[in-house]
């Protein structure tokens, strides 16, 4: 959630300050820039040396900074407009209240008032001035601007006394701006089941029959989807592939066999449902028990029809809204409609192997949305991980929107 996002931190003279480190590490860890201003009186107790070796950029204090023979201007409105989300941490009772005042002298509140994105703020403080009614009156004011407050916590405090006025920790810090961000998002609070990569139906306990699809198309869905809000379950055949996301839970099966049970396990839970797995559509009727040995000069397997696992869906279907993929070689949008109505869909993603880069095995692919209506949307080619979000761009509008 926060891979890619810009975030400024501005960290004030507290001693809690000295914690920033780790939270700076956490940031980047979770894949986001972090460009760090900090007051004066903050250089006491944390490094900026240390600080811009962890964020990998300059660290800044003042409006205009000298160095050698060149003078640098800190422009605190372009820092503004850099942020996606600003934290303050520790956010001391001083700075607080000249943010709810309007004060701006220095290079953090410049920037606090020029900033138009989301604001967290981490209150950090002895137990005593954390409950003066000033303190309280300040946090108030500044929640009534919309700046969302990570609550102290309770604690030895620095000054040895035990009570609340302990700056959040860094980890709790990350699960808040996490928490909060969520909330805006589409598919928060829907869950979403998808079927990814080939099945593997065994001929003997060597062998198999098996597809050449990658899983990357249900792993980039299953993706696209947890960053939307959204719980996942992602049932994925044999693949390479690793969901890189707390609110993915992958199931990993084999067999179209166990593909179908363990769709069907999640399947009534689900509001979202995609089946985009390549599942064999045959599998031997017999598995031997044993490696088969070279004896014959010729040899055939007798092969069965697996369950289709999306028509089964589909005969279930309650309020899931289901979208099926279709791969065709001839007469595509025909037959693409043709089973989007036979397997009870509600939309099919349509592939069709005379578009070159489309299908399964590469990274990108080119498809037309097809909804019950008929209503046929076309997109350009496209990595697989651009084809996700149109996908759901184009379910949300439908079912959400
Ligand atoms: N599918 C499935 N279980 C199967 C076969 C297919 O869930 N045993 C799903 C795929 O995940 C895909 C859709 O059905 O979403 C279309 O599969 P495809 O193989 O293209 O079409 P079929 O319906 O099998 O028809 P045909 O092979 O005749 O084109």
């Amino acid at each position: 959630m926060l891979g890619g996002k810009n975030i400024l931190l501005g960290i004030t003279g507290g001693i809690a300050a000295y914690k920033t480190t780790f939270l700076v590490r956490l940031l980047i860890k979770a894949g986001a820039n972090v460009k760090i201003v900090l007051t004066d009186s903050a250089s006491a107790f944390v490094s900026p040396l240390t600080l811009a070796t962890l964020s990998k950029n300059p660290v800044v204090s003042d409006f205009v900074q000298s160095e050698g023979h060149t003078t640098d201007w800190n422009n605190h409105v372009e820092l503004g407009l850099w942020a996606d989300l600003m934290i303050i941490a520790p956010a001391t009772a001083n700075t607080m209240s000249k943010m709810a005042s309007g004060n701006c002298d220095n290079l953090l509140l410049a920037t606090y008032l020029s900033a138009k994105c989301p604001v967290f703020f981490a209150p950090a403080m002895d137990l005593d001035m954390y409950k003066h009614p000033s303190t309280l009156e300040t946090l108030e004011k500044l929640k009534s601007f919309g700046n969302f407050m990570i609550p102290a916590t309770s604690g030895e405090l620095a000054s040895g006394l035990h009570g609340e006025g302990r700056m959040a920790e860094p980890e709790d810090i990350i699960s808040f701006v996490k928490k909060e961000l969520s909330l805006g998002l589409p598919l928060k609070g829907k869950k979403v089941l998808i079927t990814a990569g080939p099945t593997y139906e065994a001929i003997d306990p060597v062998r198999f029959i098996g597809n050449h699809s990658s899983g990357l198309m249900g792993f980039e869905l299953a993706h696209c989807a947890a960053k939307l809000g959204a719980e996942v379950v992602l049932v994925s055949g044999p693949t390479k592939y690793t969901a890189a996301h707390d609110s993915i839970a992958v199931i990993h099966v084999v067999s179209a066999d166990e593909m179908y049970k363990a769709a069907h396990t999640y399947y009534a839970d689900s509001n979202i449902v995609i089946c985009a797995a390549a599942v064999a559509d045959y599998k031997p009727k017999v598995q031997a028990s044993q490696k088969i040995k070279k004896s014959q000069s010729s040899m055939q397997i007798d092969l069965v029809k697996t369950k289709d696992i999306l028509l089964s869906l589909g005969e279930i279907k309650k309020d899931q809204y289901l979208v099926g993929f279709a791969l065709e070689t001839e007469n595509e949008v025909e037959n693409a409609k043709a089973k989007l109505k036979r397997k009870n869909l509600d939309a099919i993603i349509l592939n069709s192997l005379n578009d070159k880069g489309a299908g399964f095995g590469g990274n990108t692919n080119k498809i037309s949305f097809i909804d019950t209506n008929s209503t046929i949307q076309t997109f350009e080619l496209k990595t697989k991980a651009d084809v996700a979000v149109d996908i759901f761009n184009e379910i949300i509008k439908r079912r959400y929107a």
